[in-house]
């Protein structure tokens, strides 16, 4: 059953009572689920949390937290019986929960501080527990750490709202800057937002200001291949409301745990911007050296109220371990930085090569089949006249064949000679532009991009065709049947034909459709192709009336044409199923890798 997770819409909500609709033993761990939850499960680099579920007969000490299918599911030891069906209370740990949270936010605010330098940096993914950082796509060289340490700090101070708010797939589509590739199908969606920045998809638990986090007081950023990490730590911050530890008696100076952390976090700060040895070891003497302000915080420690003595003992004592450690930590990392010398016997960093678009392959490969035998390839206008696409090819204006080509036309002046103006609807315009420009023997190949007023499954609007023209002395139909075997065998494979079908085109007499033999069953007839042919395009001899407006004479000439689509050709070659031919022009990188 589908849990309904409260911490989605309320995260500082810190208990509840659910009902148990599930309990599992497994040596000795438990694992129950609920019908709703405050427990936040693992996920989106945020880690669990951590915390009790209980009723007066028993009680499951909660240590992990997962999601598995649409449950949020509940494991850790138990005291006492808890059974399905009961009634219970669940408390979590806060503090552990609340400092998840504000290093969570810390993540976004870091993400708005590194963006506002790096706009096109494109995160990866990122993990926000004890190792908090942001993987990007991309390098960051020289960039000062200090900038954008500060510029977060800034967005810390300005003190922004954080938003949250649930939304369906399609809100989040049309609402986020980016969806990712692979939204949780097993968790309600929401988006979050700082002030007014964009909002990005997030599941996490999020402060509600951006001053809740404390500050930040490191970043810093590792290159790694093609990839950048921006590591990050925030401060401690203590809730003086509830968490004074001890006050001296009137009348004396008093310190809280407010005052200890505060003296740590500034420690840090200053150990993570020494620039070398000796500003560390100033650092080091500042705090804990005789006088040092941690160690002032030792001396008066007599002070303190005996009963109180233990926790304030244990607090100075972390902190100065840590102090320690960190400064340990950074005299590494200086040491490492600060070499000079470089390794050339390193390997490099490949850079990833792309490759030419699947249709450019096409139009390559079609290019090569048709040179081997002299054809030559040419390219005439896309923006092209009336004339050269339909009246010259013997379509009589008004003529009812041209709505075969739903045609875009360009504009509404015409000229005189040629008429409107129109985006080529097929390459068959190039064959008058070649018998004007040349003499026979002419053996061209056309190839360009060609427009109509289409758009489905299999049509684009844009889409490619490849036209061959041979005019010569004595050419024949049998001229016609042996090129586009050839084109056949050599395109499509060994051991495949083709068949000419008599049809009618305005511009070929007589006029053909062309199929090619089935790769499949070899002209046997199979689910694919029916009845052993599938169908390309279309072909015939030059009509006469044609030849004559391209300026050759028909009674010392003949020809024949071909064309069709290069996408056509591309699907039928490569038996790809590409379910929807649009996606080829989509500029979805995902897609287009594959090929
Ligand atoms: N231009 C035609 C079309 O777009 C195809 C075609 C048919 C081209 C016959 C030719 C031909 O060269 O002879 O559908």
């Amino acid at each position: 059953m589908e849990t309904k997770t409260l911490y989605l819409t309320d995260s500082y909500k810190k208990t509840c009572t659910a009902k148990i609709t599930s309990i599992t033993g497994n040596g000795n761990l438990t694992t129950v689920t609920l019908d709703q939850t405050i427990f936040y499960p693992q996920g989106g680099g945020q880690p669990s949390d951590q915390g009790s579920i209980w009723n007066t007969n028993g009680k499951l000490e909660v240590n992990q937290v997962l999601t598995k299918n649409n449950e949020v599911v509940h494991t850790g030891k138990i005291n006492g019986v808890l059974q399905e069906g009961d009634e219970v209370n669940c408390s979590i740990d806060w503090k552990r929960r609340y400092d998840n949270m504000r290093v969570h936010s810390a993540g976004h605010i870091l993400h708005e501080a590194v963006k506002q330098t790096f706009p096109d940096l494109y995160p990866i993914e990122g993990e926000h527990g004890k190792k908090a950082y942001i993987k990007y796509q991309g390098n960051l060289e020289n960039v000062s750490e200090k900038l954008i340490l500060e510029k977060a700090n800034k967005l810390v101070e300005e003190n922004l709202p954080i938003h949250t708010e649930i939304v369906s797939l399609k809100e989040l589509t049309r609402r986020s800057v980016w969806v990712p590739e692979n939204l949780p199908k097993n968790k309600p969606l929401r988006i979050m937002w700082i002030g007014n920045f964009s909002p990005i998809p997030d599941g996490g638990t999020q402060v509600k200001l951006t001053s809740e986090i404390g500050s930040f007081i490191s970043v810093t950023i590792l290159n790694e291949g093609q990839n950048v990490y921006v590591y990050y730590k925030i401060s401690e911050i203590a809730n003086p409301k509830k968490e004074i530890v001890t006050s001296e008696p009137k009348g004396t100076k008093t310190f809280n745990r407010e005052e200890i952390i505060n003296c740590k976090n500034q420690a840090l700060a200053q150990i993570m911007s020494a620039k070398d040895a000796n500003e560390l070891e100033g650092v080091r003497i500042a705090y804990l050296g005789r006088s040092g302000k941690l160690t002032n915080f030792i001396k008066s420690i007599k002070k303190v109220p005996e009963e109180d003595r233990g926790q304030v003992g244990i607090l100075i004592n972390q902190a100065k371990n840590t102090i320690i450690e960190e400064i340990a930590n950074r005299k590494n990392s200086l040491s490492v930085s600060s070499r000079k010398w470089f390794d050339p016997t390193i390997p490099g960093i490949k850079p990833k090569a792309g490759h030419l678009h699947l249709v450019t392959q096409a139009i390559r490969e079609i290019s090569e089949v048709f040179e081997k035998i002299g054809f030559v390839r040419v390219r005439y206008p896309e923006a092209e006249w009336d004339w050269f696409a339909f009246e010259g090819l013997n379509f009589p204006p008004n003529h009812p064949a041209r709505d075969d080509w739903e045609t875009f036309f360009v504009d509404e002046k015409e000229n005189p000679k040629y008429g409107p103006m129109l985006l080529t609807p097929h390459t068959s315009s190039g064959q008058l532009r070649e018998m004007q420009r040349s003499k026979p023997p002419i053996r061209m190949i056309n190839i360009a991009k060609c427009y109509r007023r289409q758009s489905d499954v299999s049509h684009t609007q844009m889409f490619h065709q490849f036209e061959g023209l041979v005019i010569d002395s004595d050419i024949s139909i049998i001229n016609l049947k042996g090129t586009l075997d050839y084109f056949a065998q050599n395109f499509f494979g060994k051991g495949r034909s083709a068949r000419i079908r008599p049809y009618h085109f305005q511009f070929t007499e007589p006029s053909f459709e062309v199929d090619i033999s089935c790769g499949v069953c070899n002209g046997r007839g199979c689910r694919l192709c029916k009845e052993g042919w599938l169908e390309i395009g279309g072909a015939g001899m030059v009509h006469p009336t044609v030849l004559k407006n391209g300026g050759i004479d028909p009674t010392r000439y003949s020809g024949f044409a071909f064309g069709w689509g290069v996408e056509r050709a591309l699907m039928m070659k490569s038996g790809l199923n590409i379910p929807d031919l649009r996606l080829l022009y989509s500029t979805d990188l995902k897609f287009l890798r594959q090929f």
